[in-house]
């Protein structure tokens, strides 16, 4: 086995230079349990970040699944196999009536890449409108409505950008900025195809607007012949509690549904959901073919994390202990001033941090939160365009009693910074 050293040494010589580590001390992980991380010293650490191992690290269902359809076959969808099926038409049960196809890749970003394929030859638009801070996956297409990538995204003929809704700081102004940035595409004879947003917002600082703003904007943009894309990647399977998708929270219906890291447990298999007639339309046109989307062992693994979720009601589990949480959150935000806003949804937590009574953005005192936390075993990051909102999302498997050490060495480290 290689030392921690030799890892870091043989990243630097033969990795591209595009890779990030996490924390100032980076974490060497070795093995994975629940909702425990283990590293190479056997010291073990409280995942309090992992979205993707959301029914617990190695969940033994999980792992029999793979492990037994890899010892019999693997291949991809032009030959006839169960797999596919049998969990195509369990999965979609988990959808309104409405979203009844499934075409399924490996990432959420091919999710995301097809759904504006679908969208931009549906509508023959080509106009996307995101958050101001959005990210959305790897292509070059996606990239381009990425802004937090940081490569200072244009707005322009394909990307218009719109500010997040920042419960925070400018509640209920969402839907008016989504109907200004139609009027400006259309004053520059952009037709739009979507408007793509991750539900819970989690790059632009985990927001969940009212319901009405909501409906409103998606209102606008169907009105403008544009269709909504419910990027589900963060916030989907459960992960906010009181629904099993995060726009169900906003009682909208999407035309399309992008889904991705949950969805294997950290085998790679993601897929877009949407409506019939739509993908008919685009298989009229085009074939549509992924070697890898939607292989037997993949189909397995997203069928036991579907079994895994119902049977341990881990969606259930996410709104108690989440609660729990964002009112373990609350009493610390009466004590300590930096917090100055706690949000989120089920699993799915942001504590924006301040650090004045204007509540200027206090992205220093995150990092030295994050990386305190480390040191004291916990795992946690930061987000949002300043990067002060602590991001606290863990595997659904998190009880009460994480929840409860969470807390304590929170308390400590806030107390610790004075
Ligand atoms: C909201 C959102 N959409 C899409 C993606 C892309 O998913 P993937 O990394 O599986 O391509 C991510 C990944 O972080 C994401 O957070």
């Amino acid at each position: 086995m290689l030392t921690t050293q030799q890892i870091s040494e043989g990243r630097r010589q033969f990795l591209g230079g595009g890779y990030r580590l996490f924390y100032q001390e980076p974490l060497h992980v070795v093995r994975g349990e629940g909702v425990w991380l283990y590293d190479n010293e056997g010291r073990r650490y409280l995942d309090a970040y992992n979205n993707v191992a959301s029914v617990g690290h190695c969940h033994p269902a999980v792992v029999d699944a793979i492990a037994t359809q890899a010892s019999q076959l693997n291949t991809h969808t032009r030959y006839l196999n169960d797999a596919i099926v049998e969990f195509a038409e369990d999965f979609l049960t988990e959808f309104p009536p409405e979203l009844r196809n499934l075409t399924m890749t490996c990432t959420g970003s091919e999710a995301n890449d097809l759904a504006l394929r679908v969208a931009r030859q549906i509508t023959g638009g080509q106009g996307v409108l995101v958050t101001r801070w959005a990210y959305h996956g790897v292509t070059s297409a996606l990239a381009e409505l990425s802004p937090s990538l940081g490569e200072g995204v244009e707005q322009g003929k394909n990307v218009w950008l719109i500010d997040a809704p920042d419960t925070f700081r400018h509640p209920g102004e969402f839907a008016a900025g989504v109907e200004r940035a139609l009027d400006a595409m259309k004053q520059a004879g952009v037709k739009p195809a979507a408007l793509l947003l991750d539900t819970i917002f989690s790059s632009d600082g985990v927001f969940s607007p009212e319901p009405a703003e909501m409906q409103r904007a998606v209102a606008w943009v169907r009105a403008a012949g544009g269709l909504f894309i419910a990027d589900e990647v963060q916030p989907g399977f459960g992960r906010t509690g009181s629904q099993r998708w995060g726009f169900a929270r906003y009682g909208v219906m999407p035309d399309l549904v992008s889904l991705g890291k949950p969805m294997g447990n950290g085998h790679p298999v993601a897929g877009l959901v949407g409506r019939p007639e739509l993908f008919a339309e685009f298989g009229r046109r085009q074939r549509y073919f992924n070697t890898f989307g939607g292989n037997p062992v993949s189909c397995r693994a997203a069928h036991a994390v579907l079994q895994v979720l119902r049977r341990e009601a881990l969606q259930q589990n996410a709104q108690l202990t989440g609660a729990l949480l964002r009112e373990g959150l609350q009493k610390l935000a009466a004590r300590y001033p930096v917090i100055g806003d706690v949000r989120g949804d089920g699993l799915f937590i942001g504590v924006e941090l301040v650090s004045d009574q204007r509540n200027t953005p206090a992205p220093e005192r995150a990092a030295c939160v994050v990386n305190a936390m480390r040191r004291k075993q916990i795992l946690i990051s930061a987000t949002g365009p300043a990067a002060n909102v602590l991001k606290i999302r863990p595997p659904l498997v998190f009880k009460p009693e994480h929840a409860a050490l969470l807390l304590d060495t929170l308390a400590d480290v806030l107390g610790e910074m004075g």
